[in-house]
């Protein structure tokens, strides 16, 4: 297993079959999985995504598998109880990594992910809603369940603001807590 370090937060990245390094059994069974799958060029999806991780790290009983999208398997999708799916806008549409993930794991998983739960949080220049709504639509394909509001940063060459990254601890936290509970 390896590990990643994003902003001082170590967050176990799991290798196709192996246990993840907080992995165990909460009180009720198994762990809650949560899955963050994204892609970055230039760092600011990357930062996000490590925001994410540490808000849903921060509930109990949690384990999050944080990947790349190119090194993120069908097995990682059908595992976790809940996603978040991080990209930057490319030419208004997702980075081709994350396209190419969904291209991956959409026969295979199709009708094995029914409802399940996911977010969205996404890096652009100027706008984000074009990779946001070509997420959705692919979204709907898999009849995968949106939770809560997508988080976009709109100002990339500034970097990405404590606001934004509050947002998406925030967001982690609430597929997190939500697929915990069981609410979703
Ligand atoms: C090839 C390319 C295409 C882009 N297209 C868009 C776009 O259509 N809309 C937008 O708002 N930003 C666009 N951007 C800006 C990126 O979305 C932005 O810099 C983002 O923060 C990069 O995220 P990253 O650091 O995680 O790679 C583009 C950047 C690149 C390199």
């Amino acid at each position: 297993m390896s590990f990643q370090k994003i902003d001082g937060v170590e967050i176990a990245a799991r290798a196709h079959g192996e246990k993840c390094w907080n992995a165990g059994e909460s009180a009720g069974g198994r762990m809650t999985r949560i899955l963050i799958v994204y892609h970055s060029q230039t760092g600011n999806t990357e930062k996000m995504a490590g925001a994410v991780a540490e808000g849903a790290a921060s509930i109990e009983s949690i384990e999050v598998i944080l990947k790349e999208a190119k090194d993120t398997s069908l097995e990682d999708l059908l595992v976790c109880d809940g996603l978040a799916i991080g990209t930057p806008e490319n030419f208004g549409y997702m980075s081709g990594a994350v396209k190419d993930f969904f291209d991956r794991t959409f026969y295979p998983a199709e009708g094995k992910v029914f409802r399940k739960p996911y977010v969205v949080f996404i890096s652009s220049g100027n706008d984000g809603t074009g990779a946001l709504s070509s997420i959705d639509r692919i979204a709907l394909g898999y009849q995968f369940k949106k939770v809560y509001e997508p988080v976009i940063a709109r100002n990339s060459k500034g970097g990405v603001t404590n606001e934004i990254l509050a947002q998406c601890r925030e967001l982690g936290q609430t597929i997190a807590g939500g697929c915990e509970a069981g609410i979703y």
